[in-house]
Order: structure tokens, then C-alpha cells, then sequence
């Protein structure tokens, strides 16, 4: 069975409680079973990972190189930051999806670049909890038409 790699960046293990007039009130452990779920549907299994450290995340893309056929990543404050996690992702030839339940570019300044958004295939933003599906739907589309 093919497996997607959903990473989760810093700050995303507070979902739930943190700023839930941005977040929405969903724990993460909701949004990995909703996808999980459109996964198996599809055939496909779902693996999970979130860390607060950059490195964990880019060690996570480098092993998924080995084991994973698609990687969903929302990768908060990363994604405005850091050039080490889309060089990783760069190396990955799966399909990738970047992933932001909040629409990063109707916020503040800072959030409206993404260093990962040249390294992926295609980002969804701003949808909330739809966005784990949609970005599920769009990994499974990618692999049928690879
Ligand atoms: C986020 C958006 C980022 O700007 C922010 O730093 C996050 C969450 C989102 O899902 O909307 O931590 O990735």
C-alpha cells in the first residue's frame, strides 16, 4: 500500500486551543484522522508526523525519500523561513502538497512569502479543516496521473 507522509510543523500540536478564530477549534490529531480516513478510501495509507524542530521535519522528508509515495506538509512559521526544509523537499519527487488550514496571504506581511511554495507541486490555503481532504484528493490525483 502506498503511503503519504503528512508533516506538521511548529505550533501545530496547539490546534485546538491555539487562536482558534484563526485555526479553527479542530486538534491536529482530528485533521490526521479526517485524512487519514480520505486516504483509505482512496487506497493509501497515512502517516503522520509533527515537531517544533526544523530538523526532525527535514529528516522526516529525507527518509520519506525511501518510503512514502506523496508528502502533505503544512510547515506553520516554517514556511516563511526556512530555505533547509524546500531544499529537502526539492529532493523528494513525489507528489508534493503544501498545506495552510489559515490563508496566509490576507495576513500579516511576513506570511505572505513561502519558501516551499518552488519546491511543491501545488498549495492550498485558507480552507480549514477542508484543506486535509482536498490536499489528500489532490495527492491521489497527482499519483494516478504519474
Ligand atoms: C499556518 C500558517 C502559518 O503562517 C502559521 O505560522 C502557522 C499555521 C496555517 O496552517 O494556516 O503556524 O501554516
Amino acid at each position: 500500500m502506498q503511503e503519504i507522509l503528512l508533516l506538521s510543523g511548529p505550533n501545530l500540536d496547539l490546534l485546538g486551543t491555539r487562536s482558534p478564530e484563526i485555526y479553527g477549534s479542530s486538534t491536529l490529531a482530528e485533521h490526521v484522522e479526517a485524512a487519514a480516513s480520505r486516504a483509505a478510501v482512496a487506497g493509501l495509507s497515512l502517516r503522520h508526523l509533527q515537531s517544533n524542530f526544523e530538523g526532525d521535519l527535514i529528516e522526516a522528508v529525507h527518509a520519506a525519500r525511501e518510503t512514502s509515495a506523496a508528502i502533505i506538509i503544512n510547515a506553520g512559521a516554517l514556511t516563511h523561513s526556512s530555505w533547509a526544509l524546500a531544499d529537502a523537499l526539492a529532493t523528494f519527487y513525489g507528489p508534493k502538497i503544501e498545506l495552510h488550514l489559515s490563508n496566509p496571504a490576507a495576513r500579516e506581511p511576513f506570511r505572505h512569502v513561502s519558501t516551499l511554495a518552488g519546491a511543491v507541486d501545488g498549495s492550498l490555503a485558507g480552507l480549514g479543516a477542508l484543506g486535509y481532504l482536498l490536499a489528500v484528493d489532490a495527492v491521489v490525483a497527482l499519483l494516478a496521473s504519474r
